[in-house]
Order: C-alpha cells, then structure tokens, then sequence
C-alpha cells in the first residue's frame, strides 16, 4: 500500500471561483487497493506555501507519494515546478521524459507544461499539469512502473536517508 497526498495548486480552485476536477481525477484513477489517500489539499499558486506544503508532507517518514496537477505553465503565478525544485534531492527525469512523450502524442500543447519530478527521503513527488485532461493523460503514462518506483524508493538503505540533510 502506498501512502498518497493529492496536492490541487490553483488559485481559482483555492479561492473556490472554480470547481476542482482534477483532484478527484487522481483519485479515480489510483486503484484503492494499492493506494491510500491519505491527504488532499488545494493550495494557491504560492511558491512559499506549495513548497512548505511539500516539506510537510515529505517530512512526515509515512508518504511515498505526492501528486500536484496545475501551476505548472507559462503563467507568472504557475510556481508549482520551482517549489518542487526547491525541495527535491534526487531529480527523476525518466518520469519527465515519459510524461512529455506521452503528452506530446495527444497534444503539441504539452510544450507548455513545465512538470518535473524528483525524490525528497522516501517521498516521490510528480507534477502533473493541470488542466483534467492533461492530469488523466499523465498520470496513465507512469501507472504501469509507479509501484516499481516507490518500492525502490522505500527499499533504501536507511543510511541513505540522511545524506542530503
Ligand atoms: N499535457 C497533456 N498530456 N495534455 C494536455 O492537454 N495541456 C497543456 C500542458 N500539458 C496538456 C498538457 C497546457 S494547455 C498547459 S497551459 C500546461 O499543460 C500547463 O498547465 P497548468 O499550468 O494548469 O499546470
């Protein structure tokens, strides 16, 4: 069982001016034998807040995995990359890669996502972008080796754990 936080970044969403679908989406789409949601939160496009929300969460030793969708574009205000930047020790750029690949065969549009992704302690953190459609699309291109990746994340040495603090 892997345990799940689901960050929405929105500030429409956050202000509640628009609905969030792409939270519920992840979680649909994640089979609830195999993940536990165990937190959802939607947050502004806030730099400081989105990077103190992935510290909390990726300090708390129990969760091997945080989703984001949205803030990842062109916008001024779309931050969601630079906090995730700012909190990762270990870039995972095949997960990039797989994202813009797959999201390149729907839509040229997937240019316009700035997602990565990375490793902060046993933490995987993934940007998706936010639009639903995009959030779906992306998320289905890295179900099939997700469990792969978080049981290697979970089987290092504990010793391992300490060396970027
Ligand atoms: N990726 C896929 N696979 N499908 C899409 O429809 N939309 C793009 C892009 N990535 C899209 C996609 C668009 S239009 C934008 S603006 C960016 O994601 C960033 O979206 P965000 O700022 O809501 O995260």
């Amino acid at each position: 069982m892997y345990n799940t936080a689901i960050l929405t970044i929105s500030d429409r969403c956050f202000s509640g001016e628009r609905k969030d679908e792409s939270g519920p989406l992840i979680v649909k789409a994640l089979p609830p034998d195999d993940y536990k949601i165990v937190e959802r939160k939607i947050l502004p496009d806030e730099l400081d807040v989105i990077k103190g929300a992935l510290l909390q969460i990726s300090s708390r030793g129990d969760i091997d995995l945080i989703l984001t969708t949205g803030g990842t574009g062109f916008s001024p205000r779309d931050v969601t990359p630079e906090a995730t930047a700012m909190v990762i020790q270990k870039k995972t750029p095949g997960i990039d890669f797989a994202l813009y690949t797959k999201g390149l065969k729907s839509t040229p549009y997937a240019i316009l996502s700035r997602a990565i992704s990375g490793i902060r302690n046993r933490t995987l953190i993934i940007n998706l972008p936010g639009n639903p459609k995009a959030t779906e699309e992306n998320l289905a291109a890295i179900m099939p080796v997700l469990p792969h990746a978080l049981n290697l994340i979970k089987d290092e040495s504990p010793e391992d754990e300490h060396q970027f603090e």
